[in-house]
Protein backbone atom coordinates (compact mmCIF):
# COMPACT_ATOMS: atom_id res chain seq x y z
CA UNK A 1 0.00 0.00 0.00
CA UNK A 2 0.78 3.68 -0.94
CA UNK A 3 1.65 6.12 1.88
CA UNK A 4 -1.58 7.57 1.70
CA UNK A 5 -3.78 4.53 2.18
CA UNK A 6 -1.46 3.47 4.96
CA UNK A 7 -2.37 7.34 6.63
CA UNK A 8 -5.85 6.39 5.90
CA UNK A 9 -5.93 3.07 7.91
CA UNK A 10 -4.21 4.72 10.82
CA UNK A 11 -6.97 7.10 11.13
CA UNK A 12 -9.57 4.64 10.78
CA UNK A 13 -7.69 2.37 13.73
CA UNK A 14 -7.85 5.70 15.94
CA UNK A 15 -11.35 5.97 15.01
CA UNK A 16 -10.69 9.33 13.31
CA UNK A 17 -13.81 10.44 11.12
CA UNK A 18 -16.46 9.14 13.77
CA UNK A 19 -18.54 11.03 15.18
CA UNK A 20 -16.60 12.69 18.05
CA UNK A 21 -17.11 15.59 21.32
CA UNK A 22 -15.82 19.30 19.57
CA UNK A 23 -12.64 20.54 21.23
CA UNK A 24 -15.11 22.93 23.03
CA UNK A 25 -17.26 20.13 24.17
CA UNK A 26 -13.98 18.30 25.82
CA UNK A 27 -12.85 21.67 27.11
CA UNK A 28 -16.30 21.79 28.68
CA UNK A 29 -16.17 18.60 30.18
CA UNK A 30 -12.99 19.35 32.12
CA UNK A 31 -14.90 22.06 33.47
CA UNK A 32 -17.72 20.46 34.56
CA UNK A 33 -15.53 17.66 36.43
CA UNK A 34 -13.79 20.75 37.95
CA UNK A 35 -17.16 21.94 39.06
CA UNK A 36 -18.23 18.97 40.41
CA UNK A 37 -14.80 18.65 42.64
CA UNK A 38 -14.49 22.20 44.21
CA UNK A 39 -18.40 22.92 43.64
CA UNK A 40 -20.57 20.39 44.42
CA UNK A 41 -18.45 18.36 46.08
CA UNK A 42 -17.21 21.21 48.49
CA UNK A 43 -20.99 22.94 48.57
CA UNK A 44 -21.74 19.73 50.55
CA UNK A 45 -18.43 19.41 52.75
CA UNK A 46 -18.73 23.08 53.94
CA UNK A 47 -22.62 22.18 55.19
CA UNK A 48 -21.14 19.18 56.98
CA UNK A 49 -17.75 20.36 58.17
CA UNK A 50 -19.23 23.58 59.50
CA UNK A 51 -22.20 22.06 61.21
CA UNK A 52 -19.39 20.78 63.61
CA UNK A 53 -17.29 23.38 63.87
CA UNK A 54 -14.80 21.83 61.48
CA UNK A 55 -13.28 23.59 58.09
CA UNK A 56 -13.48 21.55 55.03
CA UNK A 57 -10.10 20.18 53.52
CA UNK A 58 -9.85 22.31 50.92
CA UNK A 59 -10.10 25.64 52.76
CA UNK A 60 -7.59 23.85 55.27
CA UNK A 61 -5.37 23.65 52.02
CA UNK A 62 -5.98 27.80 51.27
CA UNK A 63 -5.29 28.51 55.14
CA UNK A 64 -1.92 26.46 54.70
CA UNK A 65 -0.86 27.86 51.32
CA UNK A 66 0.12 31.29 50.12
CA UNK A 67 -2.71 32.12 47.82
CA UNK A 68 -2.66 31.12 44.57
CA UNK A 69 0.30 28.89 45.11
CA UNK A 70 -1.15 25.21 45.51
CA UNK A 71 -1.03 22.87 42.77
CA UNK A 72 -3.71 19.92 43.29
CA UNK A 73 -2.17 16.57 41.87
CA UNK A 74 -4.34 13.79 41.45
CA UNK A 75 -7.96 15.08 41.58
CA UNK A 76 -9.41 13.04 39.33
CA UNK A 77 -8.34 9.83 41.32
CA UNK A 78 -10.85 7.13 42.23
CA UNK A 79 -12.00 4.12 43.48
CA UNK A 80 -12.82 1.56 41.75
CA UNK A 81 -14.42 -1.03 44.63
CA UNK A 82 -17.67 -2.84 44.07
CA UNK A 83 -18.04 -4.39 47.37
CA UNK A 84 -21.11 -2.90 49.55
CA UNK A 85 -22.53 -0.88 46.53
CA UNK A 86 -19.50 1.00 46.64
CA UNK A 87 -19.95 1.61 42.81
CA UNK A 88 -22.86 3.65 42.92
CA UNK A 89 -20.94 6.54 44.27
CA UNK A 90 -17.67 7.70 42.88
CA UNK A 91 -16.33 10.84 44.23
CA UNK A 92 -13.27 12.57 42.26
CA UNK A 93 -10.28 12.58 44.87
CA UNK A 94 -11.42 9.91 46.55
CA UNK A 95 -11.52 11.43 50.05
CA UNK A 96 -7.90 13.23 49.96
CA UNK A 97 -6.42 16.44 48.39
CA UNK A 98 -2.82 16.06 47.88
CA UNK A 99 -0.87 18.65 46.61
CA UNK A 100 2.03 21.31 46.63
CA UNK A 101 2.25 25.46 47.27
CA UNK A 102 4.26 27.89 49.22
CA UNK A 103 4.17 28.36 52.43
CA UNK A 104 5.81 32.09 53.17
CA UNK A 105 7.18 31.26 50.34
CA UNK A 106 8.67 28.24 50.40
CA UNK A 107 7.78 24.83 48.69
CA UNK A 108 5.46 22.41 51.27
CA UNK A 109 3.75 19.29 50.02
CA UNK A 110 0.41 18.97 51.58
CA UNK A 111 -2.66 16.46 51.83
CA UNK A 112 -6.05 17.38 53.49
CA UNK A 113 -8.08 14.63 54.29
CA UNK A 114 -12.20 15.12 53.69
CA UNK A 115 -14.38 13.41 56.64
CA UNK A 116 -17.21 14.31 54.27
CA UNK A 117 -15.95 11.00 52.10
CA UNK A 118 -16.46 7.63 53.25
CA UNK A 119 -15.52 9.30 56.62
CA UNK A 120 -12.03 10.46 54.95
CA UNK A 121 -11.39 6.80 55.33
CA UNK A 122 -8.27 5.02 53.64
CA UNK A 123 -8.70 2.37 50.76
CA UNK A 124 -6.79 1.82 47.86
CA UNK A 125 -6.94 4.63 45.88
CA UNK A 126 -7.24 7.06 48.99
CA UNK A 127 -4.02 5.66 49.97
CA UNK A 128 -1.82 5.89 46.82
CA UNK A 129 -2.54 9.38 47.23
CA UNK A 130 -1.20 9.98 50.21
CA UNK A 131 1.80 7.60 49.42
CA UNK A 132 2.43 9.78 46.34
CA UNK A 133 2.31 13.49 47.76
CA UNK A 134 4.85 11.53 50.61
CA UNK A 135 7.16 10.58 48.00
CA UNK A 136 7.13 13.65 46.21
CA UNK A 137 7.78 15.39 49.29
CA UNK A 138 11.08 13.02 49.94
CA UNK A 139 12.17 13.33 46.19
CA UNK A 140 12.01 17.14 46.36
CA UNK A 141 13.20 17.32 50.12
CA UNK A 142 10.60 19.58 51.62
CA UNK A 143 8.33 19.43 54.47
CA UNK A 144 5.35 17.26 54.42
CA UNK A 145 2.08 18.74 56.28
CA UNK A 146 -0.43 16.02 57.07
CA UNK A 147 -4.25 17.41 57.54
CA UNK A 148 -6.03 14.23 59.51
CA UNK A 149 -10.02 14.35 59.56
CA UNK A 150 -10.88 10.47 59.16
CA UNK A 151 -11.92 7.19 60.76
CA UNK A 152 -8.83 5.13 59.67
CA UNK A 153 -8.93 2.04 57.64
CA UNK A 154 -11.85 1.77 54.79
CA UNK A 155 -13.45 -0.87 56.14
CA UNK A 156 -15.04 -1.79 53.01
CA UNK A 157 -11.67 -2.07 51.65
CA UNK A 158 -10.49 -4.52 53.95
CA UNK A 159 -6.71 -5.73 54.01
CA UNK A 160 -5.75 -3.42 50.98
CA UNK A 161 -6.84 -0.64 53.70
CA UNK A 162 -4.35 -1.95 56.41
CA UNK A 163 -1.74 -2.42 53.12
CA UNK A 164 -1.65 1.37 52.32
CA UNK A 165 -1.71 2.86 55.85
CA UNK A 166 1.68 -0.11 56.58
CA UNK A 167 2.93 1.79 52.94
CA UNK A 168 2.36 4.81 54.50
CA UNK A 169 4.04 4.00 57.82
CA UNK A 170 7.52 2.87 55.48
CA UNK A 171 7.62 6.49 54.16
CA UNK A 172 7.15 7.98 57.06
CA UNK A 173 9.55 6.27 58.85
CA UNK A 174 11.94 6.32 55.66
CA UNK A 175 11.42 10.31 55.51
CA UNK A 176 12.13 10.79 59.34
CA UNK A 177 15.21 12.85 59.69
CA UNK A 178 15.11 13.73 55.92
CA UNK A 179 12.46 16.52 55.79
CA UNK A 180 10.07 17.92 58.40
CA UNK A 181 7.27 16.15 59.04
CA UNK A 182 4.14 17.82 60.55
CA UNK A 183 0.36 16.40 61.20
CA UNK A 184 -2.57 18.31 62.59
CA UNK A 185 -4.92 15.87 63.43
CA UNK A 186 -8.52 17.80 63.13
CA UNK A 187 -11.08 15.59 63.73
CA UNK A 188 -11.97 12.20 65.32
CA UNK A 189 -8.86 10.74 63.82
CA UNK A 190 -9.18 6.64 64.62
CA UNK A 191 -7.24 3.38 63.74
CA UNK A 192 -4.46 3.97 61.05
CA UNK A 193 -5.30 7.86 61.35
CA UNK A 194 -3.61 8.09 64.77
CA UNK A 195 -1.01 5.67 64.20
CA UNK A 196 0.28 7.64 61.46
CA UNK A 197 0.79 11.49 62.83
CA UNK A 198 2.80 9.87 65.57
CA UNK A 199 5.71 8.88 63.00
CA UNK A 200 5.80 12.20 61.84
CA UNK A 201 7.59 14.91 64.25
CA UNK A 202 5.12 17.14 65.56
CA UNK A 203 1.52 16.56 65.85
CA UNK A 204 -1.44 19.33 66.30
CA UNK A 205 -4.65 18.99 67.87
CA UNK A 206 -7.67 21.77 67.58
CA UNK A 207 -9.77 22.41 70.70
CA UNK A 208 -13.31 20.56 70.59
CA UNK A 209 -13.02 19.02 67.32
CA UNK A 210 -10.23 16.74 67.49
CA UNK A 211 -9.99 13.04 68.31
CA UNK A 212 -7.44 10.48 68.03
CA UNK A 213 -7.03 6.53 69.64
CA UNK A 214 -6.66 3.31 68.44
CA UNK A 215 -10.29 2.41 68.67
CA UNK A 216 -13.29 4.77 69.60
CA UNK A 217 -15.49 4.57 72.75
CA UNK A 218 -18.42 1.90 70.95
CA UNK A 219 -15.63 -1.05 70.18
CA UNK A 220 -14.24 -0.35 73.24
CA UNK A 221 -17.68 -0.32 74.92
CA UNK A 222 -18.55 -3.76 73.25
CA UNK A 223 -15.07 -5.10 73.90
CA UNK A 224 -14.22 -3.92 77.26
CA UNK A 225 -17.77 -2.90 78.91
CA UNK A 226 -16.15 0.53 79.85
CA UNK A 227 -18.16 3.61 79.11
CA UNK A 228 -16.30 6.67 77.82
CA UNK A 229 -16.67 9.56 75.58
CA UNK A 230 -15.06 10.85 72.72
CA UNK A 231 -13.30 13.67 74.82
CA UNK A 232 -12.26 11.67 77.57
CA UNK A 233 -10.81 9.09 75.50
CA UNK A 234 -8.91 10.88 72.59
CA UNK A 235 -9.69 14.47 72.99
CA UNK A 236 -6.97 17.49 73.03
CA UNK A 237 -6.97 17.34 77.00
CA UNK A 238 -5.64 13.66 77.20
CA UNK A 239 -3.54 13.42 74.19
CA UNK A 240 -1.88 16.72 75.36
CA UNK A 241 -1.38 16.57 79.26
CA UNK A 242 -1.77 13.16 79.93
CA UNK A 243 -0.25 10.68 77.32
CA UNK A 244 1.86 13.72 75.67
CA UNK A 245 1.47 12.13 71.86
CA UNK A 246 0.62 16.30 70.78
CA UNK A 247 2.77 18.96 70.69
CA UNK A 248 0.43 22.09 70.55
CA UNK A 249 -3.66 22.39 70.91
CA UNK A 250 -4.70 25.19 69.32
CA UNK A 251 -8.13 26.62 69.78
CA UNK A 252 -9.93 25.63 66.00
CA UNK A 253 -8.56 24.67 62.39
CA UNK A 254 -7.65 27.99 61.72
CA UNK A 255 -5.13 29.04 64.42
CA UNK A 256 -3.92 25.21 64.60
CA UNK A 257 -3.30 25.81 60.72
CA UNK A 258 -1.65 29.42 61.56
CA UNK A 259 0.67 28.00 64.51
CA UNK A 260 2.38 25.35 61.69
CA UNK A 261 2.90 28.18 59.53
CA UNK A 262 4.88 29.29 62.37
CA UNK A 263 6.80 26.30 63.18
CA UNK A 264 7.65 26.34 59.97
CA UNK A 265 9.55 29.36 59.70
CA UNK A 266 11.89 27.21 62.60
CA UNK A 267 12.42 24.52 60.29
CA UNK A 268 14.96 23.80 57.47
CA UNK A 269 13.32 22.76 54.62
CA UNK A 270 15.18 19.15 54.86
CA UNK A 271 18.22 17.89 56.54
CA UNK A 272 20.69 19.09 53.72
CA UNK A 273 19.10 22.73 53.09
CA UNK A 274 20.42 24.77 55.97
CA UNK A 275 18.78 26.57 58.45
CA UNK A 276 16.73 29.12 57.61
CA UNK A 277 17.82 33.23 59.20
CA UNK A 278 15.88 35.80 59.72
CA UNK A 279 17.10 39.54 60.10
CA UNK A 280 16.91 40.49 63.56
CA UNK A 281 18.46 43.20 65.19
CA UNK A 282 20.42 42.42 68.18
CA UNK A 283 21.80 45.12 70.63
CA UNK A 284 25.44 44.53 70.67
CA UNK A 285 25.98 45.56 74.42
CA UNK A 286 24.25 44.42 77.58
CA UNK A 287 20.81 45.63 78.27
CA UNK A 288 18.50 46.74 81.22
CA UNK A 289 16.52 43.07 80.16
CA UNK A 290 19.80 41.24 80.08
CA UNK A 291 20.10 42.40 83.52
CA UNK A 292 17.31 41.45 84.44
CA UNK A 293 18.84 38.03 84.55
CA UNK A 294 21.18 38.44 87.64
CA UNK A 295 17.92 38.53 89.92
CA UNK A 296 16.09 35.60 88.73
CA UNK A 297 17.43 32.88 90.76
CA UNK A 298 16.06 33.47 94.37
CA UNK A 299 18.39 33.72 97.67
CA UNK A 300 16.76 31.07 99.31
CA UNK A 301 17.03 27.37 97.38
CA UNK A 302 13.20 26.22 98.13
CA UNK A 303 12.06 29.39 96.08
CA UNK A 304 11.23 28.33 92.67
CA UNK A 305 10.76 30.59 89.72
CA UNK A 306 9.99 30.32 86.17
CA UNK A 307 12.33 29.38 83.85
CA UNK A 308 10.80 30.87 80.91
CA UNK A 309 11.80 34.15 81.85
CA UNK A 310 15.35 32.87 81.67
CA UNK A 311 15.02 31.47 77.97
CA UNK A 312 12.89 34.72 77.17
CA UNK A 313 15.48 36.96 77.89
CA UNK A 314 18.20 34.88 76.37
CA UNK A 315 16.78 34.19 72.79
CA UNK A 316 15.87 36.67 70.69
CA UNK A 317 12.53 38.96 72.25
CA UNK A 318 9.10 37.14 71.84
CA UNK A 319 10.87 34.21 69.52
CA UNK A 320 10.01 31.47 71.75
CA UNK A 321 7.92 28.75 70.48
CA UNK A 322 6.79 26.35 73.04
CA UNK A 323 6.04 22.46 72.66
CA UNK A 324 4.20 20.24 74.38
CA UNK A 325 3.44 22.84 77.14
CA UNK A 326 0.82 20.51 78.63
CA UNK A 327 3.08 17.45 79.40
CA UNK A 328 5.83 16.80 81.27
CA UNK A 329 5.73 20.59 82.54
CA UNK A 330 9.26 20.12 84.12
CA UNK A 331 11.18 20.32 81.13
CA UNK A 332 10.53 23.16 78.70
CA UNK A 333 11.30 22.13 75.04
CA UNK A 334 10.34 25.02 72.28
CA UNK A 335 11.98 26.95 69.04
CA UNK A 336 13.54 30.16 69.37
CA UNK A 337 15.99 32.31 67.35
CA UNK A 338 19.13 33.59 68.33
CA UNK A 339 19.90 36.51 66.67
CA UNK A 340 17.58 35.34 63.66
CA UNK A 341 18.89 31.67 63.50
CA UNK A 342 17.06 29.11 64.86
CA UNK A 343 18.13 27.20 67.92
CA UNK A 344 15.88 24.38 70.20
CA UNK A 345 15.62 25.01 73.75
CA UNK A 346 15.43 22.61 76.76
CA UNK A 347 15.58 23.57 79.99
CA UNK A 348 14.49 22.20 83.43
CA UNK A 349 11.31 23.85 84.65
CA UNK A 350 11.59 24.43 88.77
CA UNK A 351 8.26 25.46 89.46
CA UNK A 352 6.73 21.97 88.62
CA UNK A 353 8.80 18.93 90.30
CA UNK A 354 11.07 21.79 91.17
CA UNK A 355 12.38 20.67 87.73
CA UNK A 356 13.29 16.81 88.75
CA UNK A 357 13.77 14.82 85.63
CA UNK A 358 10.84 12.07 85.40
CA UNK A 359 10.37 9.38 82.78
CA UNK A 360 8.20 11.88 80.92
CA UNK A 361 10.17 14.22 80.88
CA UNK A 362 13.26 12.58 79.99
CA UNK A 363 11.06 10.97 77.12
CA UNK A 364 10.01 14.65 75.77
CA UNK A 365 13.50 15.63 75.84
CA UNK A 366 15.32 12.77 74.20
CA UNK A 367 12.49 13.61 71.38
CA UNK A 368 12.88 17.09 70.95
CA UNK A 369 16.66 16.80 71.21
CA UNK A 370 16.73 13.74 68.09
CA UNK A 371 13.93 16.45 66.00
CA UNK A 372 16.57 19.33 66.62
CA UNK A 373 19.83 17.14 65.95
CA UNK A 374 18.60 15.38 62.78
CA UNK A 375 17.99 18.65 61.21
CA UNK A 376 20.99 20.65 62.97
CA UNK A 377 19.27 22.82 64.81
CA UNK A 378 21.67 23.85 67.60
CA UNK A 379 20.60 23.21 70.90
CA UNK A 380 20.34 25.32 74.13
CA UNK A 381 20.31 23.71 77.60
CA UNK A 382 19.38 25.57 80.19
CA UNK A 383 20.05 24.04 83.60
CA UNK A 384 18.42 23.96 86.89
CA UNK A 385 17.93 20.28 87.67
CA UNK A 386 17.75 18.50 91.35
CA UNK A 387 18.23 15.30 89.72
CA UNK A 388 16.27 12.14 88.32
CA UNK A 389 12.95 11.59 90.48
CA UNK A 390 12.87 9.59 93.42
CA UNK A 391 10.11 7.14 93.82
CA UNK A 392 8.73 3.52 93.93
CA UNK A 393 5.89 4.20 91.13
CA UNK A 394 8.90 5.94 88.96
CA UNK A 395 10.98 3.09 89.36
CA UNK A 396 8.25 0.49 88.48
CA UNK A 397 7.31 2.62 85.29
CA UNK A 398 10.68 1.99 84.18
CA UNK A 399 13.09 5.19 84.81
CA UNK A 400 16.04 3.56 84.67
CA UNK A 401 15.43 2.84 80.60
CA UNK A 402 12.79 5.43 80.11
CA UNK A 403 15.56 8.14 81.74
CA UNK A 404 18.39 7.20 79.59
CA UNK A 405 16.67 8.21 76.79
CA UNK A 406 17.44 11.71 77.41
CA UNK A 407 21.03 11.42 77.73
CA UNK A 408 21.31 8.92 74.86
CA UNK A 409 19.83 11.84 72.73
CA UNK A 410 22.33 14.34 73.95
CA UNK A 411 25.44 11.15 73.38
CA UNK A 412 24.27 10.90 69.77
CA UNK A 413 24.02 14.49 68.88
CA UNK A 414 26.37 16.02 66.63
CA UNK A 415 24.18 19.68 66.47
CA UNK A 416 26.19 22.59 67.90
CA UNK A 417 25.11 22.43 72.00
CA UNK A 418 25.37 25.36 74.22
CA UNK A 419 24.66 24.65 77.72
CA UNK A 420 23.72 26.92 80.40
CA UNK A 421 23.82 26.08 83.75
CA UNK A 422 21.93 28.64 86.43
CA UNK A 423 21.47 26.95 89.74
CA UNK A 424 21.19 23.20 90.65
CA UNK A 425 22.87 20.53 88.54
CA UNK A 426 23.21 17.70 90.89
CA UNK A 427 23.32 13.67 90.45
CA UNK A 428 22.32 12.51 87.01
CA UNK A 429 20.76 15.79 85.99
CA UNK A 430 24.31 17.33 85.38
CA UNK A 431 25.25 14.41 83.53
CA UNK A 432 22.28 14.16 81.16
CA UNK A 433 21.16 18.47 80.71
CA UNK A 434 24.01 18.71 77.88
CA UNK A 435 27.25 18.17 79.93
CA UNK A 436 30.19 18.52 78.22
CA UNK A 437 30.55 14.89 78.93
CA UNK A 438 27.90 14.01 76.45
CA UNK A 439 29.41 16.10 73.85
CA UNK A 440 28.21 19.87 74.69
CA UNK A 441 30.53 21.79 72.75
CA UNK A 442 30.25 25.09 74.94
CA UNK A 443 29.32 25.11 78.69
CA UNK A 444 28.74 28.34 80.65
CA UNK A 445 27.52 28.78 84.08
CA UNK A 446 26.42 31.50 86.68
CA UNK A 447 28.33 32.15 89.76
CA UNK A 448 24.68 30.65 91.41
CA UNK A 449 25.50 27.41 89.96
CA UNK A 450 25.74 24.31 91.92
CA UNK A 451 27.18 21.27 90.43
CA UNK A 452 27.52 17.97 92.66
CA UNK A 453 26.42 14.42 93.31
CA UNK A 454 24.06 15.31 95.89
CA UNK A 455 22.90 18.27 97.92
CA UNK A 456 24.33 19.55 101.03
CA UNK A 457 22.10 18.02 103.72
CA UNK A 458 22.14 14.57 101.45
CA UNK A 459 25.79 14.52 100.89
CA UNK A 460 26.72 15.15 104.69
CA UNK A 461 24.46 12.47 105.95
CA UNK A 462 25.93 9.99 103.75
CA UNK A 463 29.60 10.98 104.25
CA UNK A 464 29.44 11.65 107.91
CA UNK A 465 26.53 9.39 109.09
CA UNK A 466 28.92 8.05 111.96
CA UNK A 467 30.00 11.52 113.46
CA UNK A 468 26.79 12.83 113.60
CA UNK A 469 25.55 10.08 115.22
CA UNK A 470 28.39 10.19 117.95
CA UNK A 471 28.11 14.27 118.12
CA UNK A 472 26.43 14.40 121.80
CA UNK A 473 22.94 15.83 121.27
CA UNK A 474 23.40 19.18 122.30
CA UNK A 475 25.55 19.62 119.51
CA UNK A 476 24.49 17.80 116.89
CA UNK A 477 23.22 20.64 115.04
CA UNK A 478 26.23 22.56 115.81
CA UNK A 479 28.22 19.94 113.95
CA UNK A 480 25.56 18.89 111.30
CA UNK A 481 25.92 23.07 110.58
CA UNK A 482 29.35 23.26 110.05
CA UNK A 483 29.79 19.78 108.04
CA UNK A 484 26.75 21.69 105.78
CA UNK A 485 28.74 24.83 105.35
CA UNK A 486 31.87 23.13 104.42
CA UNK A 487 30.14 20.68 101.84
CA UNK A 488 28.91 23.82 100.30
CA UNK A 489 31.77 25.54 99.96
CA UNK A 490 33.63 22.68 97.91
CA UNK A 491 30.34 21.55 96.01
CA UNK A 492 27.51 24.58 95.93
CA UNK A 493 29.19 26.76 93.21
CA UNK A 494 30.36 26.46 89.51
CA UNK A 495 33.95 26.88 90.39
CA UNK A 496 34.64 23.01 91.13
CA UNK A 497 33.71 21.84 88.03
CA UNK A 498 35.08 25.10 86.03
CA UNK A 499 38.47 24.32 88.00
CA UNK A 500 38.70 20.81 85.29
CA UNK A 501 37.63 22.66 82.60
CA UNK A 502 33.98 20.68 82.45
CA UNK A 503 32.59 24.85 82.41
CA UNK A 504 34.30 26.78 79.22
CA UNK A 505 33.54 30.27 81.27
CA UNK A 506 31.31 30.96 84.54
CA UNK A 507 29.83 34.12 83.24
CA UNK A 508 27.53 36.82 85.07
CA UNK A 509 23.56 36.05 84.27
CA UNK A 510 23.47 39.25 82.47
CA UNK A 511 26.10 38.58 80.12
CA UNK A 512 24.15 35.31 79.15
CA UNK A 513 22.67 36.59 75.49
CA UNK A 514 25.74 37.97 74.69
CA UNK A 515 28.13 34.84 75.27
CA UNK A 516 25.10 32.35 73.87
CA UNK A 517 25.26 34.25 70.84
CA UNK A 518 28.45 34.42 70.32
CA UNK A 519 29.09 30.70 71.24
CA UNK A 520 26.00 29.58 68.49
CA UNK A 521 28.14 31.97 65.98
CA UNK A 522 31.36 30.06 66.79
CA UNK A 523 29.48 26.77 66.22
CA UNK A 524 27.76 27.34 62.66
CA UNK A 525 30.62 25.27 60.69
CA UNK A 526 30.91 22.56 63.23
CA UNK A 527 31.37 18.96 61.54
CA UNK A 528 31.57 16.01 63.56
CA UNK A 529 31.49 12.20 61.89
CA UNK A 530 30.77 9.52 63.74
CA UNK A 531 32.46 5.76 62.93
CA UNK A 532 29.99 4.17 59.89
CA UNK A 533 27.09 2.16 61.26
CA UNK A 534 24.00 1.33 60.40
CA UNK A 535 22.09 2.95 63.05
CA UNK A 536 22.47 3.37 66.54
CA UNK A 537 19.86 1.06 69.10
CA UNK A 538 18.79 3.74 71.65
CA UNK A 539 16.94 2.97 74.50
CA UNK A 540 12.74 3.18 73.21
C1 LIG B 1 -15.47 3.36 56.19
C2 LIG B 1 -16.18 4.99 57.61
C3 LIG B 1 -15.11 4.73 58.48
C4 LIG B 1 -14.19 3.70 58.12
C5 LIG B 1 -16.26 6.34 59.31
N1 LIG B 1 -16.86 5.99 58.16
N2 LIG B 1 -15.19 5.57 59.52
N3 LIG B 1 -16.34 4.31 56.46
N4 LIG B 1 -14.42 3.03 56.97
N5 LIG B 1 -13.14 3.41 58.87
C6 LIG B 1 -18.08 6.57 57.58
C7 LIG B 1 -19.31 6.26 58.40
O1 LIG B 1 -19.82 5.01 58.02
C8 LIG B 1 -20.22 7.40 58.00
O2 LIG B 1 -20.76 7.13 56.74
C9 LIG B 1 -19.26 8.57 57.85
O3 LIG B 1 -17.96 7.97 57.64
C10 LIG B 1 -19.19 9.45 59.07
O4 LIG B 1 -18.96 8.63 60.20
P1 LIG B 1 -19.79 8.78 61.56
O5 LIG B 1 -19.60 7.54 62.33
O6 LIG B 1 -21.19 9.22 61.25
O7 LIG B 1 -19.02 9.99 62.25
P2 LIG B 1 -18.80 10.25 63.80
O8 LIG B 1 -20.06 10.00 64.55
O9 LIG B 1 -18.21 11.60 63.88
O10 LIG B 1 -17.74 9.17 64.27
C11 LIG B 1 -16.47 9.17 63.76
C12 LIG B 1 -15.72 7.87 64.18
C13 LIG B 1 -16.58 6.64 63.73
C14 LIG B 1 -15.51 7.86 65.68
C15 LIG B 1 -14.36 7.91 63.48
O11 LIG B 1 -17.00 6.86 62.36
C16 LIG B 1 -15.85 5.36 63.85
O12 LIG B 1 -15.68 4.81 64.93
N6 LIG B 1 -15.40 4.85 62.69
C17 LIG B 1 -14.72 3.58 62.62
C18 LIG B 1 -13.35 3.71 63.15
C19 LIG B 1 -12.54 2.45 62.92
O13 LIG B 1 -12.75 1.44 63.58
N7 LIG B 1 -11.62 2.51 61.95
C20 LIG B 1 -10.74 1.43 61.60
C21 LIG B 1 -9.55 1.50 62.50
S1 LIG B 1 -8.42 0.22 62.20
P3 LIG B 1 -22.22 7.64 56.33
O14 LIG B 1 -22.41 7.02 54.98
O15 LIG B 1 -23.15 7.15 57.37
O16 LIG B 1 -22.12 9.13 56.28
C22 LIG B 1 -7.18 0.93 61.32
C23 LIG B 1 -6.05 -0.01 61.05
C24 LIG B 1 -4.76 0.66 60.77
O17 LIG B 1 -7.23 2.04 60.96
C25 LIG B 1 -3.72 -0.37 60.43
C26 LIG B 1 -2.33 0.18 60.33
C27 LIG B 1 -1.36 -0.86 59.88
Amino acid sequence: PDRATLARAALAVAGVGEPAPTTAERLAGLDERRQEISGKAEARAVAKQHAKGKLTARERIDLLFDEGTFIELDAFVRHRVTDFGMDRDRPYGDGVIIGHGLVNGRRVCAFSQDFTVLGGSMGEAFGAKMNKIQDFATTIGCPVIGLNDSGGARIQEGVVSLGQYAELGRRIARASGVIPQISLVLGPCAGGAAYTPQGTDIIVMAEETSFMFVTGPEVIAAVTGERTTLAELGGPAVNSEVSGNVHHVAADDKEAIAWVCDLLSYLPTNNMSGLPSYAYEAQPEITDRDRELDTIIPDSATQAYDMRRIIDRVIDEGSFLEIQRGFATNLICGFGFVNGRPVGVVANQPLMLSGAIDIDASSKGARFVRFCDAFDIPILTVVDVPGYLPGVQQERDGIIRHGAKLGFAYADATTPMVTVVVNKAYGGGYGVMGSKHLGADINLAWPTAEIAVVGAQAGVHVLHRREIAEAEPADRRRVIGELTESYRTKFSNPYFAAERGYLDAVIQPRETRLQVAAALDALRHKKVEFPARKHCNMPL
